[in-house]
């Protein structure tokens, strides 16, 4: 079996080594796992986190950790402790031998040797969707993984009644042609809302296919902040979608955001976290704090989540999956450099099915 380890370190060429010929893994008795051949992994800003940032001071965490956490593959085998693989869903469609699955795993599977980067690996049953329909590996590891599930999780916490209704809203997106901004941009144009896209010019394009109805151009203009205002004029934004973590996007943001509106931030930056949190939602604005609506939001990857995003494609509010490259498992190292960029359009997908399983 084919697949990687990796040790802490600042480069992928330095973090990832190749094993050629690794033990398949056994389920065991009563294993509420699926055995999967993995056919495509799509990688993640979060898979560099760990290849430089895994506390290999741990020692739970020094046995071997498997990067990657979003996957797609064959289902080989399915443990014996697997009541209804499909968790929650009608129980009509169940999973069987022989069908594709997809979603993402969480990051104590990659600490624990448990990641989706190998030929064969044993996934809870309740983390899986089913490929939809028409779709590839590639594309369903790209939109059910991490970037789908938290682009999804984000319009969820601005459409908190699951009314699937935006009709009528007005909404910036901040990191549109990435892996989670091409999916957003479609869920809340297939939901109705009036996107306004932030990105660089040669993605322009790519942004207004997917559904944008304005896009700014961040790299042609010096203060981000000035042109949002004056495109927003009279029409200030119901909610602001930030998927590149800009805090003065924030900060300025009584400009253009309506007062009952929401910032949603997903980037935590250098602290993780900590520093937009308590700067942003424990500074009281009469120290200067900004009034308005604030979240930092970290995606916990779940089976239900794949399994909604899943359905979205099959309804057609996802249209697509944006794939930025496709690499195979052998050049995994240059799949992650091609990551570390900043630059993919879209998703970045390692081919792990080489045809010799
Ligand atoms: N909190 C969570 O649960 C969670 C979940 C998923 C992702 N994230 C985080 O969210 C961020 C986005 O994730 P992703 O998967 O979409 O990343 P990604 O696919 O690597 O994003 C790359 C895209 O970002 C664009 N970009 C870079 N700098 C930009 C800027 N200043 N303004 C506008 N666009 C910019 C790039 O476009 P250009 O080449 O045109 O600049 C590129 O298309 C990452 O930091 C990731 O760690 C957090």
């Amino acid at each position: 079996m084919k697949g990687y380890t990796y040790s802490p370190a600042f480069t992928p060429g330095q973090a990832l080594t190749f094993h050629s010929s690794a033990p398949r893994p056994d389920l065991p008795r009563d294993s509420t796992c699926l055995l999967l051949r993995i056919t495509h992994v799509a990688l993640n800003p979060a898979d560099l986190v760990c290849l430089r940032l895994l506390p290999s001071w741990i020692p739970l965490l020094r046995s071997n950790p498997v990067p990657g956490m979003d996957f797609a593959g064959e289902v080989v085998e399915i443990g014996a402790g697997v009541t209804d693989p499909n968790a929650g869903a009608d129980s009509s469609c169940s999973i069987k031998v022989g069908d594709m699955v997809c979603g993402a795993v969480g990051l104590k599977e990659v600490f624990t040797g448990r990641g989706t980067l190998a030929e064969f690996v044993a996934v809870e049953s309740i983390l899986v969707a089913k490929v939809p329909t028409g779709w590839g590996g590639g594309e369903a590891a790209g939109v059910m993984g991490i970037a789908g599930q938290t682009a999804w999780a984000m319009v969820k916490q601005v459409v908190r009644d699951g009314s699937r209704d935006m009709a009528g809203m007005r909404v910036l997106i901040n990191g549109a042609s990435g892996g989670v901004g091409t999916v957003l941009v479609q869920i809340c144009k297939g939901f109705g809302a009036d996107v306004a896209a932030v990105c660089s010019g040669v993605n322009e394009r790519l942004v207004r296919e997917l559904g944008a109805s304005e896009v700014i151009d961040y790299r042609a203009h010096a203060v981000l902040e000035d042109v949002i205002t004056e495109q927003s004029g009279e029409r200030p934004f119901d909610a602001i979608f930030d998927c590149v973590g800009v805090q003065t996007l924030y900060e300025h943001s009584p400009r253009y955001l309506k007062p009952s509106g929401q910032f949603i931030n997903i980037v935590g930056g250098w602290s993780q976290g900590v520093v937009p949190f308590i700067r942003n939602k424990m500074r009281p604005r009469l120290l200067g704090g900004t009034p308005r609506s604030y979240s930092l939001f970290l995606l916990s990857a779940s089976g239900d989540n794949a399994r909604e995003v899943a359905a979205l494609v099959e309804q057609d509010v996802i249209k697509r999956a944006v794939i930025d490259s496709e690499f195979l498992l052998e050049q995994a190292v240059e799949a992650f450099e091609k990551l570390a960029t900043g630059r993919a359009k879209g998703k970045v997908i390692i081919r792990v099915d080489t045809g010799c399983s």
